[in-house]
């Protein structure tokens, strides 16, 4: 968890230095409604609740020292709206109630609460809660059909291991086409693995089949040998160099002798202009993924030569989306 550092947090000490900037600099040389009436209330919460939530967690009213969420944002945006517009005037002479006040707190609010939820989460947790509805929006069924494309051959497994498993889309119908598996789930994003566990509750999935294990690879180490089936979609590609190497290597050691590998990622296209177009698509998404999560991978990097050096053979390969998209099924041992 990201601790927040109340009077010292960059968009409390930005709102006081325009606060004072508002007050003392553009109030005296300025005329103007907004910067004579408003501007300084539209910082109100961004300066303030701050400062307000420590003398609150000083005198034991907040028990923790998390970003401030929306509730509590909510909370005390009503209660000083009330007190400042509707109760004081009644007290004070100077005091005038106006709701074009109310309406410059809440824009402040509104800025200040889509900071501290983007700033109080780290990695793919920033993501977690956006994370279905892009995918719909960006990629349709097309991510889906590729997770999904040799589940089929996973029926008999018994032990499963998903590494990266994100939300969780594929669990529904892995559950269903591997009746007898119970599920090992890993990622290293607690809101992905909240979300995942949201949509088992949904989906209606018995939860004593699955596991769900908050853990980042490669330091986690699974049990050896221990799983007839991994699945890995979309999460070899957060990897490059010696790291992708110690990844696929952790996950080897925890396959079964006869062990089946289920790999969906992005791929690079041999040539033409389905390279480029490749190649276009990757680095908006390594920056996209940079910026946000603060992916340390900065390009595609193919895991083929790594499997195989772990005793995998690929099996079936399904590329999609003018080869943008791979679907591969991977297999250990004699079949
Ligand atoms: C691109 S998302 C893919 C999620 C999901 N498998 C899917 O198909 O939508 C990559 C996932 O890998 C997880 N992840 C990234 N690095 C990880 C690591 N080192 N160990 C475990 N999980 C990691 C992220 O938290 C995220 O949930």
């Amino acid at each position: 968890m990201k601790r927040f550092r109340y009077a010292l947090d960059p968009l409390c000490v930005g709102a006081c230095v325009a606060y004072a900037v508002c007050r003392w600099v553009i109030r005296p040389h300025w005329t103007g409604l907004f910067w004579h009436g408003y501007s300084t209330d539209c910082l109100f919460i961004p300066a303030a609740l701050p400062l307000l939530l420590w003398v609150q967690r000083q005198l034991g009213l907040r028990s923790h020292d998390r970003y401030p969420d929306w509730p509590e944002i909510g909370i005390n945006f009503a209660v000083w709206s009330v007190a400042a517009e509707g109760v004081a005037p009644f007290i004070f002479k100077t005091a005038v109630g106006d709701w074009m006040d109310v309406v410059a707190y809440a824009s402040g609010a509104l800025v200040a609460g889509v900071w501290w939820t983007f700033a109080g989460r780290t990695g793919f947790d920033r993501l977690a809660p956006h994370y279905g509805w892009m995918e719909k929006f960006l990629a349709g069924p097309r991510l889906q059909r590729c997770r999904t494309q040799w589940f089929d051959q996973l029926a008999g497994a018994r032990r499963i291991l998903i590494v990266g498993v994100g939300h969780a889309p594929e669990l529904q119908a892995l559950t269903v086409r591997c009746p007898a598996a119970h599920f090992t789930c890993v990622d290293a994003s607690a809101g992905m693995l909240a979300a995942a566990e949201a949509r088992v509750h949904r989906d209606g999935l018995d939860p004593t089949r699955l596991t769900f294990i908050h853990a980042a690879l490669p330091a986690w180490q699974p049990p050896a040998g221990e799983y007839d089936a991994i699945v890995t979609n979309f999460f070899l590609d957060c990897f490059s160099g010696e790291e992708l190497s110690a990844v696929v290597h952790r996950l080897a050691t925890a396959a079964a002798p006869e062990a089946r590998w289920v790999i969906s990622d992005f791929t690079v296209p041999p040539r033409g202009l389905a390279r480029l177009r490749a190649r276009f698509v990757h680095a908006l998404m390594y920056v996209f993924f940079r910026v946000v999560t603060g992916l340390r991978a900065a390009r595609l990097t193919e895991p083929d030569p790594l499997l195989t050096a772990e005793g995998f053979t690929l099996t079936g390969r399904q590329t999609s989306e003018w080869g943008l998209l791979h679907a591969d099924l991977w297999s250990r041992g004699p079949r």
